[in-house]
């Protein structure tokens, strides 16, 4: 087995940026983000994904992540789970300061502004790692712009996976960009497997009203509320019915809409 991260003596591949690694923070066991340098050229919308690899083989495997900075940024951030045996993940966990990262050029995906009709209220709805795309729309003062209110549920099954949300969210009221915004940003942080304030699915916190009740805000509306969804395939596939339940209807790049779902993640 190739000691992947260390090893770098394999050709870039054609058509990827190599990219430095300028910082890494673990989490837990099975969480940690990490920062790399930005090609010039490269640009993207708040809440895409790009695909991501190692140079440790001659065909690199690669991952869809998706970039948890916001477009402004001049470094790249990725927040990622590590899976025990994973072909990317394994090693990508022990990425250091000053390794390499490739990435595709190419960013795509739905979670983005463009994607939703303008309303009063955006909820980004995101489990595990679903976080991601939204670390970087809540950097984005385009979605202050575009919506009074935002309002983030993460749902993990410990507490210590929420650690970077809540991190991520407090610090927003620092930024030089969306300080100003951090007032209609609101972190709903629900854990299901361990003891805290706040428990439970939101999906089923959907269905009690107890959210709405929490939050202080009316239920979801299609004139007022918008949605964008990141999880895993069973969170999406709930979250979408119970959004649908609300009368909000599935929109696309193409076709803008009341919420968006991103199914990169769940093949
Ligand atoms: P639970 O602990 O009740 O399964 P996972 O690691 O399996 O992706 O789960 C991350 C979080 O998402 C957990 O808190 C989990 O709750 C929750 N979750 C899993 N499936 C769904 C679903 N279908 N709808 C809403 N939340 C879900």
């Amino acid at each position: 087995m190739l000691d992947a991260a260390a090893k770098t003596d394999f050709p870039i591949p054609t058509g990827v940026f190599a990219q430095t690694v300028t910082e890494v923070q673990h989490y837990t066991d099975s969480l940690f983000r990490f920062r790399m340098t930005r090609p010039d050229t490269f640009r993207f919308r708040s809440g895409e994904f790009v695909m991501i690899g190692l140079p440790n083989a001659e065909k690199p495997v690669f991952r869809a992540y998706s970039v948890a900075s916001p477009n402004w940024d001049e470094e790249l951030e990725f927040y990622s789970i590590k899976v025990p045996g994973g072909p990317l993940t394994e090693h990508l966990q022990k990425i250091k300061e000053g390794d390499t990262v490739l990435m595709r050029k190419k960013p795509t995906g739905t979670l983005v502004n463009d994607a939703l009709l303008p309303g009063k209220r955006l909820w980004m709805f995101s489990t595990g790692t679903g976080f991601a795309p939204f670390a970087s729309l809540i950097r984005d003062p385009e979605t202050y712009e575009k919506f009074e209110e935002v309002i983030v549920t993460h749902t993990c099954r410990e507490v210590a996976e929420l650690a970077y949300s809540q991190e991520l969210v407090a610090s927003v009221k620092d930024d030089p960009l969306c300080g100003e915004f951090a007032g209609g940003l609101h972190l709903y942080a629900t854990v299901t497997r361990e003891d805290f304030p706040f428990k439970g699915r939101i999906t089923d916190l959907m269905a009690s009203g107890k959210v709405f009740d929490d939050l202080g805000v009316p239920p979801i509306h299609p004139e007022t509320d918008r949605g964008m969804i990141c999880g895993s395939m069973a969170m999406l596939k709930d979250t979408k019915a119970t959004l649908e339940g609300f009368g909000l209807v599935e929109g696309s790049n193409s076709k803008p809409d009341t919420f968006v779902v991103e199914r990169a993640f769940v093949d």
